[in-house]
C-alpha cells in the first residue's frame, strides 16, 4: 500500500476539526439558545456537556480516523476487523454519511442569509433601517426563491471547489487563510462590543451569572443537542479529518485544542452579540431571527460603523459556514475515492449538486411550500428534515459511535491510540464512554422524540416518587 495521505502541517488537524465544528452552530445557534434557555444556567449546562461528553467523544472518532488513515467507513472495517467486532458497525459510518447529506443541504440555504447579508450591508441597503422594516427584509428574503437559490448555489460551488481541489491543496490551503480571518474579525467585533457600547458588564452578568433555577430537564437536553451539533459529533466527520492525521500528533492533545476553540468562539460569539443587542434595548430572546433580525437592526442603526460591522460580521459567518461544509461533503468524495477510485473532481460536483438539489426542499419550505404538511406531522418539509436530522439521526449516530467505541471496538486499539494518557485517564474515558455517554444521549434521543411536554409529565412523575 502506499504511503496514507496525511495533512502537511502539524497543525492541520486541529485547524480542519476547528473548522469543521466552529459554523453557523456557534455563531448563529449557540448564542439565541442561550437567549432562549435562560442565559448563564445554559452555559453553564453546555460547557459541562462539553467536557463529559464532547470532548470524550471528539477523542473516540479521531482514534478510529487516525488508526485507520481511510475514509469513514473503512476506518470502521478496518478497526472492527481488528476487534474482532461485527462488519455492521460499518452502518454507524454509513447513517453519518446519509445525516451530513441532509445536514449540508439546509446548512448551504441558511449560510446563503448570509451572503445576502454581507451583500445587502455591503451596498449600504440596511443604514438606518427600523426594527420593523430588518424584519421585512428578512421576510422578504425568505419569500423570494430566486434570492435565496443564487445564495444557495453560490454557497455549494465555493464548497464543491475546495473539495474539488483535495485534502492538502484544497481544505489545507483554505483553512490556512479562513481560520486566523475568522479569529481576527471576531476578536475585533468583541473588542467593539466590549469597548463602544458599554453593556459589556450586563452582557458577562447575563451569559455567566449562575441561576440554578433555570436548569430544568430541558436546558439539559438542548444543551447536549447543541454541543454534539457544534463539535460536530457522531457523523464520521472528524472520522474522516482524523484520518489525515500525521502520526506526531497528539490526540488527546488536538481533541482538547479543538473542543476548547469551539467553546471559545460559540462564547466569543455571544460576547460579540449580546452587548449590540443590550445597547439598543433588544430583546436577547428573540429566538433564530437574533442575527438576521436583532443584531442587523442595531447594526443598521449604526451608520457608517454599522455598515462595516455588518459586512464584517456576516463575512464572518460565511467564512465559518464554508469551513464547516467542505467537513460535509469530505467523507463521502473520500470514501467513493478510496472505494471506487473515480475521479475527485467529478464525485465532488455531482455529490454537491445532489446536496444542492435536495436543499431546494429546504428552500422552498420557507415560501412556497411553508404551509406544507408533510404526513401529518405538522411540520413543512425543512421543519421535518431538520428536526429528523438534528434531533434523531444526530444524536443516534453518536450514541453509536460511543457504542462501537466504547464496547464493538477492542480496548487494545484505543490504548495504543491514546498513549500518552495515563492509566487514572484512560479508564476514566473508557467509563465515561462505556456508561456514561450512551445513557446520556438515550435520555436526548428520547426527549426529542417524545416532545417537551411529555418529557417534563415524565421527569415530574418519577420526581413525585422521591
Ligand atoms: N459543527 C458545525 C457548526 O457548528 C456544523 C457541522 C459541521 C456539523 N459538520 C457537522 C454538524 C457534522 C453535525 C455533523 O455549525
Amino acid at each position: 500500500m502506499s504511503e496514507p495521505k496525511v495533512w502537511a502541517k502539524k497543525s492541520t488537524f486541529i485547524f480542519a476539526a476547528a473548522g469543521s465544528a466552529i459554523g453557523l452552530g456557534n455563531i448563529w445557534k449557540f448564542p439565541y439558545m442561550v437567549g432562549e434557555n435562560g442565559g448563564g444556567a445554559f452555559v453553564l449546562v453546555y460547557l459541562l456537556c462539553v467536557l463529559l461528553i464532547g470532548l470524550p467523544v471528539m477523542m473516540s472518532e479521531t482514534i478510529v480516523g487516525k488508526y485507520s488513515h481511510g475514509n469513514a467507513i473503512d476506518a470502521i472495517s478496518k478497526t472492527a476487523e481488528r476487534s474482532n467486532a461485527s462488519q455492521w458497525w460499518k452502518g454507524t459510518a454509513v447513517l453519518g454519511m446519509i445525516t451530513i447529506f441532509i445536514i449540508l443541504s439546509f446548512y448551504s440555504v441558511i449560510a446563503g442569509w448570509a451572503f445576502d447579508y454581507t451583500y445587502n450591508f455591503a451596498i449600504g441597503e440596511f443604514t438606518g433601517k427600523s426594527a420593523d422594516q430588518v424584519g421585512k427584509f428578512f421576510g422578504d428574503l425568505l419569500a423570494d426563491p430566486k434570492r435565496l437559490i443564487i445564495w444557495h448555489s453560490v454557497f455549494m460551488i465555493l464548497t464543491a471547489l475546495i473539495i474539488a481541489r483535495g485534502a492538502q491543496e484544497g481544505i489545507e490551503k483554505s483553512l490556512g487563510i479562513m481560520m486566523p480571518v475568522l479569529f481576527i474579525l471576531l476578536i475585533a467585533i468583541v473588542g467593539y462590543s466590549m469597548f463602544a457600547t458599554g453593556k459589556f458588564s450586563q452582557t458577562m452578568d447575563y451569559m455567566f451569572s449562575m441561576d440554578f433555577s433555570k436548569v430544568t430537564p430541558m436546558v439539559v437536553i438542548n444543551a447536549m443537542g447543541q454541543a454534539f451539533f457544534s463539535l460536530s459529533l457522531g457523523m464520521c466527520v472528524i472520522m474522516t479529518y482524523a484520518a489525515y492525521m500525521r502520526k506526531d500528533v497528539s490526540i488527546t492533545e488536538s481533541s482538547i485544542y479543538v473542543t476548547g476553540l469551539d467553546t471559545l468562539m460559540a462564547l466569543l460569539a455571544g460576547l460579540a452579540i449580546f452587548p449590540i443587542v443590550f445597547a439598543n434595548d433588544m430583546n436577547a430572546s428573540a429566538g433564530p431571527g437574533l442575527l438576521f433580525v436583532t443584531l442587523s437592526t442595531a447594526f443598521a442603526q449604526l451608520d457608517t460603523i454599522g455598515l462595516v460591522l455588518g459586512v464584517a460580521f456576516f463575512f464572518l459567518v460565511i467564512i465559518a459556514a464554508v469551513s464547516s461544509s467542505i467537513s460535509m461533503v469530505e467523507p463521502f468524495v473520500k470514501w467513493c475515492e478510496e472505494r471506487f477510485g473515480v475521479n475527485r473532481f467529478v464525485t465532488t460536483f455531482v455529490y454537491c449538486f445532489a446536496v444542492w438539489a435536495f436543499g431546494l426542499i429546504s428552500l422552498f419550505s420557507f415560501n412556497i411550500w411553508g404551509k406544507v404538511d408533510v404526513l401529518g406531522t405538522g411540520k413543512n418539509p425543512f421543519d421535518l428534515l431538520d428536526f429528523v436530522s438534528s434531533s434523531i439521526l444526530l444524536p443516534l449516530g453518536g450514541l453509536l459511535v460511543a457504542l462501537y467505541v466504547g464496547w464493538g471496538m477492542s480496548k487494545k486499539i484505543s490504548r495504543e491510540q491514546l498513549f500518552s494518557l495515563n492509566g487514572f485517564f484512560f479508564g476514566l474515558w473508557l467509563f465515561v464512554m462505556r456508561f456514561i455517554v450512551p445513557v446520556l444521549i438515550l435520555l436526548v434521543f428520547v426527549s426529542s422524540i417524545l416532545g417537551e411536554a411529555k418529557m417534563n409529565a415524565i421527569i415530574n412523575q418519577i420526581a413525585a416518587y422521591f
